[in-house]
């Protein structure tokens, strides 16, 4: 197959977390607009999604420096979350209208999956806004082959870029799409593009991330596939949450993939994240890949140091840190995920919406201790 083709099928590795998801968050809060800002004079941001996961941190961090927020969705997802914002209520796929007559400094759109949804966006908004915002993804990239991945790798592209379904396997193309369409009706000096990994912490309705720590936390033998020692990277939702205001306060224009450092956190890393902040009495049990693979386990945040997806676990991201991302300690994003997991009904609790059940890895180590 060449090289192209395999570009356009390929899955990408974090899907989208709405497929993922597709449920409401779980707490309700009250919010307020305060005075002036540390920045200066308070922005007025619009925010294109700012009720699911990633956005509520957005709208947080916005308002805790003084910024004006408003909000543009559907009123679909966690709709309680913030009565005192005002919602401009509507639909990507052609609902904009609301927005006329609107005026913002600056716009965030944290809700665009979709070429034609961001370019109608793009184009309204551009001549309305100083600066806009566009969250994409790591998944864009198209070429695991040519060493390591940065901003300027490859992205994946998609056959017929009139596809308007996001599946595993067009998420990343069409968002790789979405980022064109706002470069081009906004331009590159009024344009920041950010590409998050996996986005960890409070209020993560995929699980992936919370996964570990929310396991560790029932205690007993556990699996953990590879070694210690396998490359992973996330990005902790504050963290990010910081940078996107960051991004718009200071107008910093360009791509940034948004990652902790590439090669600095490991599976073990996580482990002992996980352990020291739950005390859990855990006896983990390293599994390697190979078996992994024979019993076609997949199981989150982590992939085969040696499977296709790999590069996407070393990502460069020394340009955000140099624009000023920063990266809190990983312990903190374990603490403050269980923290909130502890918050949560045990209903939602009880199993995790990624990994694997306690059943399934109770057998496989059973199969594997046969073995070894
Ligand atoms: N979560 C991750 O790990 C991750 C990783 C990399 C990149 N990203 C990117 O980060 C962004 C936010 O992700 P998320 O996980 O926070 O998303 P999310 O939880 O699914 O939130 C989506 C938000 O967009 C609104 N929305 C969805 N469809 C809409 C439509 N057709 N018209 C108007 N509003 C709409 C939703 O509100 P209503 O339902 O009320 O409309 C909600 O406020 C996405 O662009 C995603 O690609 C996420």
């Amino acid at each position: 197959m060449d090289k192209t083709r395999r570009r356009i099928l390929k899955t990408s590795l974090l899907g989208t977390a709405a497929i993922a998801s597709g449920c409401s968050m779980e707490t309700t809060e009250q919010t307020g607009v305060s005075g002036t800002t540390a920045f200066g004079t308070p922005l007025k941001i619009l925010i294109l999604g700012g009720t699911g996961f990633i956005g509520p941190h957005m709208v947080r961090e916005g308002l805790r420096r003084g910024h004006v927020i408003e909000l543009f969705n559907r009123g679909r997802t966690n709709s309680e979350l913030f009565p005192d914002l005002k919602l401009y209520k509507g639909d990507r796929d052609g609902g904009l209208s609301v927005l006329e007559g609107g005026e913002w400094d600056v716009v965030i759109d944290n809700s665009g999956y979709v070429p034609r949804h961001v370019e109608d966006s793009a184009r309204m908004l551009a001549p309305i806004v100083s600066h806009y915002c566009y969250i994409s993804t790591i998944s864009v990239y198209g070429d695991m082959t040519s060493g390591p991945i940065d901003e300027d790798s490859a992205v994946g592209m998609i056959e017929d870029e009139t596809v308007e379904e996001v599946t595993g396997e067009t998420y990343g193309p069409l968002k790789a799409l979405c980022e064109n369409r706002v470069l081009s009706e906004v331009g590159a000096n009024r344009t920041t593009v950010l590409r998050p990994t996996y986005v960890c912490g409070p209020g993560d309705r995929t699980d992936r991330y919370t996964y570990w720590p929310a396991r560790i936390l029932k205690g007993g033998d556990m699996l953990w596939p590879g070694t210690p020692d396998d490359d992973i990277q996330i990005i902790d939702v504050r963290d990010l949450a910081n940078f996107t205001i960051d991004s718009v306060e200071k107008r910093i224009s360009g791509v940034y993939n948004t990652v902790t450092p590439a090669g600095e956190f490991k599976m073990g890393d996580m482990l002992e994240d996980c352990l020291a902040v739950t005390g859990a009495d855990v006896t983990p049990h390293w599994v390697s890949t190979d078996f992994l693979n024979e019993q076609e386990v997949r199981l989150p945040i982590w992939e085969d140091p040696n499977g296709e997806f790999a590069p996407l676990l070393k990502v460069n991201g020394s340009r955000a840190v140099a624009a000023g991302l920063k990266n809190r300690p990983t312990r903190e994003t374990a603490r403050d995920t269980v923290d909130w997991w502890k918050t949560l009904p045990a209903d939602r609790t009880e199993i995790a919406r990624a990994g694997i059940t306690l059943e399934r890895e109770a057998e496989l180590l059973e199969i594997w201790s046969e073995r070894s």
